[in-house]
């Protein structure tokens, strides 16, 4: 083990390591990656077993606690998430004073914030936290739900206590008085996988905001919030939603792959291959795989041929086999294909980011647990390599060119 106070002396050198990428910022026992192999493991477990046969819940559980549930733990939790997916009647107050284009990812963040001064016993750590995270990963899940419907001026769902977690949130983001919504085993157990595969990916843009912002002691809730803004951006997160519009526009102006590799190795161009490349896999992203296998089984389980998949199927093989995308091992990740299974599944464009936030909820709740419980923690406090003017005396605003 690493002796944390040791490492702690300042001793007048800095480390300069633009966007982080040789820096360990923190000890973590949560996820493993290796980027070469396009291996990823929650708490051990490897994500293909976990994406098999596991639950979102249960993944969750296993982020936060460390190990998978016994069969009545499972139970409790998941009545109890069941208990806590209310919100408080006058926060849809909030939600219908936002412009009715406002993106979903803006009023989660605030909402979130918000959250906390409707609940504010939640927030000591002295305080069961296991029922703190629970009422947060109901609620989230409520209040994305409650988003869409009030951005549709549609009246919201209230959960039900006999649907799962995930079938739950369909049933509260596409049932209505008038066409009841029909479950479909099958496609609960497809966002299962998909909130799994979004879990945790140890100390990526969102989670290092959670825990940067977290090691002033804030609390949990802005903390939290803090990871939707930071997920919001399309190098990141946003890059669902970004990667659909890219399908989309080429569907719609007729471009081919070849074009849009072309354009994306232009480097006058600021536009990216989005759904492509990553900071730690230099292979394929473990997650993309099993997303794309997903694609072909929501696609088939609905009946539907989307255009876009063959557009993506097309553009993956193009970049594979273009020496700019080989030489820089750019590959797809969980972005690519996400959207197409999202679209599917009835989610509009923009709350795509949301989904994903919501699936990843249960790893940053992990992260800020790890860094608050941890003895060593100290605040987040990166230095920098100052460029700017040495010295100059003030001038009198009369004497200034
Ligand atoms: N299309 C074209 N070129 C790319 C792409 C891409 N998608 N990604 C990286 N490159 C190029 C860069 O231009 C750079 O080229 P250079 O060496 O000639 O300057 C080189 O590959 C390295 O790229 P960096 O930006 O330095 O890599 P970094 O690790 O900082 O960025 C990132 C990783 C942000 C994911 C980047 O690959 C990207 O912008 N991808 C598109 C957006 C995307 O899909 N984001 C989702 C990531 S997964 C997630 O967050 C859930």
């Amino acid at each position: 083990a690493i002796d944390i106070r040791s490492l702690r002396q300042e001793t007048g050198h800095i480390t300069f390591d633009p966007g982080f990428a040789n820096t360990g910022s923190c000890q973590s026992a949560i996820t493993f990656m290796d980027g070469e192999k396009g291996i990823l493991r929650y708490r051990g477990y490897p994500i293909e077993q976990l994406a098999e046969k596991s639950t979102f819940v249960e993944t969750a559980y296993l982020l936060i606690n460390g190990n998978l549930p016994d069969r009545s733990a499972l139970t409790r939790k998941s009545v109890m998430l069941n208990d806590f997916s209310l919100l408080h009647e006058d926060m849809k107050a909030f939600y219908q004073n936002f412009p009715s284009k406002a993106h979903p990812m803006g009023i989660l963040s605030a909402m979130l914030n918000a959250l906390r001064s409707f609940y504010p016993e939640l927030i000591d750590l002295e305080e069961d936290l296991n029922q703190t995270f629970l009422r947060l990963i109901s609620k989230v899940r409520t209040m994305a739900a409650m988003a869409y419907k009030i951005s549709r001026g549609h009246a919201t769902v209230y959960p039900r206590s006999d649907y799962s977690y995930c079938a739950n949130f369909l049933h509260m983001m596409f049932d209505n008085p008038v066409i009841p919504y029909q479950m479909k085993d099958d496609l609960v157990q497809a966002l299962n996988v998909f909130w799994i595969l979004h879990a945790d990916h140890e100390q990526n843009c969102s989670t290092a905001a959670v825990r940067v912002v977290g090691s002033g002691k804030v609390n949990l809730y802005a903390a939290l919030s803090a990871g939707i803004s930071a997920l919001w951006g399309p190098l990141h997160g946003g890059a669902n939603q970004a990667v659909i519009q890219m399908l989309e526009s080429m569907h719609r102006e007729g471009f081919t792959p070849a074009q849009v590799i072309e354009k994306a190795k232009d480097k006058d161009d600021p536009f990216r291959l989005m759904g492509f490349g990553h900071r730690v896999y230099k292979t394929y992203d473990p997650r993309a795989k099993i997303m794309k296998k997903m694609c072909d089984k929501v696609l088939a389980i609905l009946n539907i041929k989307d255009p876009l998949l063959d557009i993506a199927m097309g553009l993956e093989e193009a970049a594979l086999n273009d020496t700019y995308f080989q030489d820089k091992n750019l590959y797809p990740n969980v972005d690519f294909y996400s959207g197409i299974v999202l679209r599917a599944m009835g989610i509009p464009t923009n709350m795509f980011t949301v989904m994903f936030a919501i699936g990843r909820l249960p790893g940053w709740i992990a992260q800020w647990r790890e860094d608050a419980l941890d003895p060593n923690q100290r605040i987040s406090r990166p230095r920098q390599v100052y460029t700017g003017e040495t010295i100059r005396d003030y001038i009198p605003i009369g004497d200034r060119k």
